[in-house]
């Protein structure tokens, strides 16, 4: 087998992946019209409080990134295969960041409330409706190009596991060995 991710790497790979694949119907239905009230404010607090745990998760793959770098890819993928996978992990991080703080200064701004990290004493914007009807803009046209690229991302995925069948996704699923 090719050189995996360490196992913490692989932990939080799996555990904001299946956040945002839950966050992500999440925030398309509760913005949808005519929702029952008690559903939509669950789906709400639900959103905003795991959206602010992927902001620290990330985070700490980031630092744990930067301690820990990847193995490097399998002589087998080409250069140019290597070289998109690597623009398009960045982007990911990129895009998840940007989801967050949008997300953030959306509700802050726009006099929300955030739910469970209001208790926690998180600092807040003040209101300012401008900002808040901003980063709603900003927070929704990441998210779509946040869906197309985790489609992307988990089509060559499965590509390199069901066809190529190179150990690449074996190098971050959570039975990879170390
Ligand atoms: C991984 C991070 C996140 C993802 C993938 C995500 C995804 C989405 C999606 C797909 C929507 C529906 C599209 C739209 O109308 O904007 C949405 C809406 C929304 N999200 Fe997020 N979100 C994230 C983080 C957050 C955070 C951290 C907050 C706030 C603390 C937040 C608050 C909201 C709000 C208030 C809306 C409704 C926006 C509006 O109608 O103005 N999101 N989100
Ligand atoms: C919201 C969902 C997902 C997000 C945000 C995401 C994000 C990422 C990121 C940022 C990396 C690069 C990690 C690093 O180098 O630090 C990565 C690697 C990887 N992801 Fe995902 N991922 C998601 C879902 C999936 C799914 C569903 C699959 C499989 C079907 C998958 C398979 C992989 C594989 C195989 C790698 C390692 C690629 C390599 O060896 O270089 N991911 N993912």
């Amino acid at each position: 087998m090719t050189d995996a991710y360490r196992p913490a790497a692989r932990f939080l790979h799996w555990t904001v992946a299946l956040i945002v694949l839950c966050m992500i119907p999440a925030g398309l239905i509760m913005t949808t019209e005519g929702l029952p009230r008690p559903v939509q404010d669950t789906l709400f607090l639900f959103h905003k409080n795991a959206g602010l745990v992927v902001g620290v998760l990330m985070l700490i793959r980031l630092a744990y990134r930067s301690a820990h770098p990847p193995p490097p890819l399998p002589a087998s993928v080409p250069a140019w295969q290597a070289r998109i996978a690597r623009i398009s992990h960045g982007l990911l991080y990129a895009l998840l960041f940007l989801m967050v703080a949008s997300g953030f200064v959306r509700v802050t701004a726009g006099g929300f409330p955030l739910e469970g990290w209001d208790a926690l004493g998180l600092p807040r914007f003040s209101k300012r409706e401008a900002l808040g009807s901003a980063a709603s803009e900003v927070h929704e046209g990441a998210a779509y190009g946040l869906m197309a690229l985790v489609l992307l991302h988990a089509g060559a995925a499965l590509h390199h596991a069901l066809v190529r069948r190179d150990g690449v996704f074996a190098r971050v699923w959570l039975a990879a060995g170390r």
